[in-house]
């Protein structure tokens, strides 16, 4: 059980810090926050739940210091502002871009094996900032976004359909965004097409709402979800630290896979012990293909402000 730090204390981070020490997956979980007090505060919080819920794990907040995470096997980094009214999409990429490469310096210097799971936002792309910040393989450093989008998916569909959401297996590929690829016809409940349990408008709604997921939640709450974001982060170091050789979408480094290379982009990929040990390639239909490049593209334009910023 090796050391975990979570980088951002804000809602997400303190959320996927919550989630990994009910699994009890580490004894060392640190939360770090450049907010003086705010990750202090946040881990003695969730500490104080640990003789109610019965873990184990030690849960330290630290205010920027990066010595108290040396030793990491595994980083989040979920520190970053989110998306607020009337802040541009570059102001966003500008933002989080710095910040992104920042933590992840500093937290490599001290961690130089550790695996990374990106979660700020424009996710893709931060994720590959995280990439070139580390200078590590592309498999040890991969974002989150797919797991949540699926489990948007899926909770649509268990709701029209009246059955578990544990039941419903579904895929999804591409950019975490509105142009990501929800796969009918990969989606079934246990085992049974989905497309001969719901007509076709009625998919196409839920496909739709699953796409605008994110957005539906701002549009609620005034900022960005946190308890299914910081979830499915805590689902993906769970199956790193047991080596559980999960399939999971997740945004992963093309090296021409789905014919797409130097792009991060939301696909199914093994999951276990040393990060990404297999992207799998689906068969897609020339409809599917086309939707994939096209968020492949939507990604690249975003990229491309990051690349003006010249910060690698
Ligand atoms: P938040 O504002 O609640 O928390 C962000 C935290 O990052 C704050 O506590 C802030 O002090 C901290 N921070 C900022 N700069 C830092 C630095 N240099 N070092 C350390 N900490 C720093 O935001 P929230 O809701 O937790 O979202 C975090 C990020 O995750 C956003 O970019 C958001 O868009 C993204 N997100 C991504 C999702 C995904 O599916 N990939 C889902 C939900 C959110
Ligand atoms: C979400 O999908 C905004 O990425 C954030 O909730």
């Amino acid at each position: 059980m090796e050391k975990i730090t979570v980088i951002g204390a804000g809602n997400v981070g303190a959320t996927v810090t919550n989630v990994i020490a009910h699994k009890d997956l580490t004894k060392d979980l640190i939360l770090l926050d450049i907010k003086e007090g705010v990750a202090e505060g946040k881990a003695l919080d969730i500490w104080q739940t640990s003789s109610i819920h019965h873990f184990n794990t030690r849960i330290k907040g630290v205010t920027n210091d990066y010595l108290a995470t040396k030793g990491s096997g595994i980083i989040v980094i979920t520190s970053g502002i989110p998306r607020k009214p009337g802040m541009s999409r570059d102001d966003l990429i500008k933002t989080n871009a710095s910040i992104v490469k920042d933590v992840t310096e500093k937290a490599i210097k001290y961690s130089p094996d550790a695996i990374i799971i990106v979660v700020s936002n424009p996710l893709d792309v931060m994720t590959y900032a995280a990439y070139k910040a580390s200078n590590k393989p592309s498999r040890k450093v991969f974002g989150m976004a797919g797991i949540l989008d699926t489990g948007r998916y899926r909770a649509f569909l268990a709701n029209a359909l009246d059955v578990s959401p544990t039941d419903i297996h579904a895929w999804l590929l591409g950019g975490h965004g509105n142009t990501m690829v929800p796969l009918p016809r990969y989606t079934s409940v246990n085992g049974i097409p989905v497309t001969q349990l719901l007509g076709k408008d009625e998919l196409d709604k839920i496909v739709e709402r699953t796409k605008m997921g994110g957005g539906e939640l701002v549009d609620l709450m005034g900022t960005s979800a946190w308890y299914a974001p910081g979830a499915a982060a805590a689902q993906m170091v769970e199956a790193i630290v047991d080596d559980q050789k999960r399939i999971f979408p997740v945004c992963a480094c093309l090296n021409g896979e789905y014919d797409e290379k130097g792009v991060y982009l939301g696909v199914p990929v093994k999951l276990g012990r040393h990060g990404i040990e297999e992207i799998i390639e689906i068969e897609l239909d020339k409809n599917e293909k086309k939707l994939l490049q096209t968020s492949a593209n939507a990604v690249r334009d975003v990229m491309k402000v990051l690349d003006d910023m010249k910060i690698f």
